[in-house]
């Protein structure tokens, strides 16, 4: 065994006595998904299971949680917190893309409740084997589901200079990509999370203030390897569409891109149709499904953040579903007008 792969064996060791991930916002989730005694949640998100565990003491003794995860360590980390449920705690290493099939395959219908605590947990980011963190070395990894054939080694080795600066500034909001491009190219082969966070430093200049020069690199890679806008834009009408009226939605975002994501899908389900009054019938198929119980993010306490730091940048939004959809403008003009 070489001393790289060594010393990230002795953090891993040390790993497994790091503390447990915390979940964030749970009192505003509880309130939010309002979950009753039998009710059906889906956790898409289930992580370690943290958030998985308080829904599932108020909808016990009769209701159930499905939960999903890319992640195989999440899962079972989830199944072992859950065990005590039995059955009705089910946990599926799956990405919440194919919420609708998973749901399907168990035999689900519609749910009480959905909710996505988006991003990573504490232990992902601080295994120096995953790769996420520019502050524990480690091989550039940053893949979700380790089956999954794309690392970021092979994103920053093989992609043009052009497309890690667009991949760069797009996913990371960077506006030094450019310049940290080119300082990638240059260093290639880029093996470790220390040899990218030099080659971010090598175009940003050394670390500054609270926020590490390579954040926003490393947010982007971590995204383009595990498609994660994709993802989002795909699994959220998949968990609206599978609320029963009255069910409820609740996402947790850590950065703007997903939170802008969560904002403009929530936006277009609860505005309906949107064809002009004088068009006979409906042409652009707009459903108005959901109504949005928060105006603005709510976000945590200054006393959730001394406690737990790393929900600083959390954001919640929640929704409750209606019926099958409002039915469109002008029917509805119609129907009210004076005899
Ligand atoms: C912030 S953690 C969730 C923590 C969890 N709520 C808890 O209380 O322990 C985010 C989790 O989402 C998972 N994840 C990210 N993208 C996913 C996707 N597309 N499908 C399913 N799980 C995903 C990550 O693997 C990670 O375990």
């Amino acid at each position: 065994m070489d001393a790289v792969a060594a010393g990230w064996m002795s953090v891993a060791a040390e790993l497994s006595h790091a503390p447990a991930h915390v979940p964030v916002l749970v009192d505003e989730v509880l309130a939010y998904l309002a979950p009753r005694p039998g009710a059906v949640i889906v956790d898409a998100t289930v992580g370690e299971g943290g958030h998985a565990e308080a829904l599932l003491r108020r909808i016990a003794p009769a209701g159930r949680l499905v939960g999903l995860d890319r992640d195989a360590d999440a899962v079972r980390a989830a199944e072992e917190r859950l065990r005590r449920f039995g059955r009705n705690a089910i946990v599926c290493q799956a990405s919440f893309a194919e919420l609708a099939d998973v749901l399907d395959g168990l035999g689900v219908g519609a749910v009480d409740g959905v909710l996505f605590d988006l991003g990573l947990s504490t232990r992902q980011l601080l295994d120096p084997a995953r790769g996420f963190s520019f502050e524990r070395a480690g091989p550039l990894d940053m893949r979700l589901d380790r089956a999954q054939a794309t690392t970021a080694a092979d994103l920053v080795n093989k992609l043009s200079e052009h497309e890690l600066a667009d991949l760069i500034y797009r996913y990371g909001e960077e506006r030094a990509s450019r310049r940290i491009a080119r300082q990638i190219l240059a260093r290639r082969p880029l093996r470790t999370t220390r040899d990218l966070a030099r080659a971010v430093e090598a175009a940003r200049g050394g670390p500054r203030g609270r926020i590490h020069p390579a954040t926003r690199t490393f947010q982007a890679l971590r995204i383009a390897v595990n498609r994660e806008l994709e993802a989002l834009e795909r699994g959220l009408p998949q968990a609206i569409e599978r609320l029963r009226p009255g069910g409820r939605l609740c996402v947790i975002a850590f950065h703007s891109l997903e939170d802008r994501i969560v904002k403009q899908t929530l936006a277009q389900y609860s505005r309906g149709c949107t064809c002009p009054p004088e068009l006979p019938e409906c042409r652009c198929g707009g459903r108005r499904l959901l109504r949005v119980l928060t105006k603005r993010p709510v976000t945590p306490t200054p006393e959730e953040v001394r406690r737990n730091p790393r929900a600083r940048s959390a954001r919640l939004r929640a929704a409750e579903r209606l019926g099958t959809g409002e039915p469109r403008r002008s029917q509805v003009a119609r129907e009210t007008e004076s005899p």
